[in-house]
């Protein structure tokens, strides 16, 4: 165990490392739409390397089990209350990569979407939150601290504190935000008639927000520690902007919020022994990408030229990730500028059609795949030259973290984590590992999009840059101890 770490333990008078239970509605590779699952996925292994035992709980969901089930062990069954609604509720436990991962298992609930989306949604999840509280004290693992993520497990502090007293008395909840857009909002009745919470909390002082009960508002007011995703956003969420009617709470706990950047599961993405890509390559023999760059091209119907530069996006295609900067610009970047694009998203309809629409105007020079497909994700990773990503807001954003180890190079918008991660290119100095512009406006993207592509016709410059961005290290490995530091100090 580190030094560090027996010190912070021995001032609380302990020897042993706190057991941890992470609770989220996706976990990679078991189920995935976005980085959440990402990090719930990796985290746990790097916490384990540090002598830390983490679990995740997660819902049995639909792909899982058409992927795992023969490796999937049936712990117990029992029935879960959930108002005036009992539901069989299944603990399976699956081993990854030396992880133990509980999953949640009722068909109604899991077998079809990871999210139903409207109120289904809400029942989907507040049954996921009474199965989590019922089954902890019949599991073989009793965790000290419990780390929750996003709205979907949110209200597991409140309820443990306000409903189970007994028995989580000495139990420690963390709070990590991945996105405070997604609140989790419902009508009090509602709330009332899944999880029996009190009247008395439908107020602003604990869940109450815009007239509605939001899920993620009773995580902040109960946890005993909130974090989010990078210390930018930690600060942004504090302000009216991106705060979502959450910045007043947050800011009167400041003191318990910090951020922690995440980092990339640093194994599966790896130029050198990607086996999706069509040839291996490292920051000193970079060959290997003009071979998946001319592929790609190839698979997505572009012209196979190794001249052109090629800009990508990997993305959920909502208002998030900055598509109203990609509307206004894409007809005058690709009217104007001897350019590739391709977009690898989906979502929605309105910006997946605006792609659809810009394919057939830019036959051979732009694709969108409309899909989630993470293979392809490899290989445009692999072959793009830039990747945009021009965020409204990013809690963290990983796919410029994946696109650098691929020596792919960012151009993003400031804000959040992509601030914490991308060093701008500085033409004076030379540094920088991506390209950079401050405010939300198509302007400014594009200033950065036309000294990438400065960038591009001068190859020593070029490839300054891409051996920085293959040289930053966004390995878990870091963040998992700042991890281990919050968990021991909530102790
Ligand atoms: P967010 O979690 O907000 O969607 P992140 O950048 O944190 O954004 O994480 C997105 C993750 O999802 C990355 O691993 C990215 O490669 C992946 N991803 C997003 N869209 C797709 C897609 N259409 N196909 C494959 N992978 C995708
Ligand atoms: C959310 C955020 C994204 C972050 C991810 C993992 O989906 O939108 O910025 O990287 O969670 O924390």
């Amino acid at each position: 165990m580190k030094k560090e770490f027996k010190q912070l333990l021995s001032d609380k008078g302990r020897k042993k490392l706190p057991d941890v239970l992470l609770a989220a509605a996706e976990c990679a590779p078991l189920s995935k739409t976005g980085g959440l699952a990402d990090v719930v996925g990796t985290l746990p292994k790097s916490l384990k390397e540090l002598g830390i035992d983490a679990r995740v709980i997660t819902p049995y969901h639909r792909c899982i089990k058409d992927k795992y089930s023969a490796s999937v062990e049936h712990l117990f069954g029992f029935y879960v209350n959930l108002g005036w609604r009992t539901q069989y509720c299944g603990i399976e436990r699956l081993v990854l990569e030396g992880v133990i991962i509980y999953l949640v298992d009722n068909e109604f609930y899991f077998g079809d979407k990871i999210y139903k989306g409207g109120y289904e949604e809400g029942e989907q999840y507040a049954f996921f939150t009474r199965a989590v509280l019922e089954a902890l004290p019949k599991l073989d693992f009793a965790p000290e601290v419990v780390n929750c993520n996003d709205w979907h497990t949110a209200m597991l502090p409140m309820l443990a504190k306000t409903q189970y007293a007994e028995k989580y008395g000495s139990v420690r909840w963390l709070l990590t935000i991945h996105n405070i857009a997604f609140q989790g909002k419902f009508g009090f009745d509602y709330v009332q008639d899944l999880l029996s919470v009190d009247e008395k909390y439908y107020t602003s002082e604990f869940m109450e927000l815009n007239g509605c009960a939001s899920f993620l508002k009773a995580g902040c007011v109960f946890a005993d520690r909130i974090n989010t995703v990078s210390p930018t956003y930690a600060e942004e969420i504090k302000t009216a902007y991106f705060g979502e009617g959450l910045e007043g709470i947050l800011s009167a706990r400041t003191n318990e919020l910090s951020g922690i950047i995440n980092g990339i599961d640093v194994k599966s993405f790896n130029p050198y022994a990607d086996t999706e890509i069509a040839a291996n390559y490292h920051k000193g023999r970079l060959s290997g990408k003009k071979l998946c760059k001319l592929s790609l091209q190839e698979q997505m119907g572009l012209e196979c030229r190794e001249d052109v530069p090629l800009f990508a996006m990997v993305t959920r295609m909502t208002e998030q990730k900055g598509f109203e900067l990609v509307q206004f610009m894409l007809d005058e970047l690709m009217s104007y500028n001897d350019m590739q694009f391709i977009m690898l998203g989906t979502g929605d309809k309105e910006y997946e059609d605006f792609m659809r629409g810009a394919e057939a105007r830019y036959k051979g020079r732009l694709c969108a795949y409309i899909g989630y497909n993470e293979a392809l994700s490899h290989k445009v990773y692999s072959g793009a030259d830039f990747l945009l990503m021009p965020s409204r807001f990013e809690p963290c954003g990983l796919s410029q973290m994946i696109a650098m180890r691929y020596g792919t190079l960012p151009i993003v918008r400031e804000t959040g984590g992509l601030k914490d991660s991308v060093i701008p290119y500085n033409r004076y100095t030379g540094e920088g590992n991506g390209f950079s512009f401050a405010d939300f406006n198509a302007h400014e993207m594009k200033d950065a999009i036309l000294l990438a592509l400065e960038c591009y016709s001068k190859p020593e410059t070029m490839q300054a840059l891409i051996r920085n961005a293959m040289e930053a290290d966004f390995s878990f490995k870091k963040s998992a101890e700042e991890y281990a530091r919050l968990y021991i100090c909530m102790l």
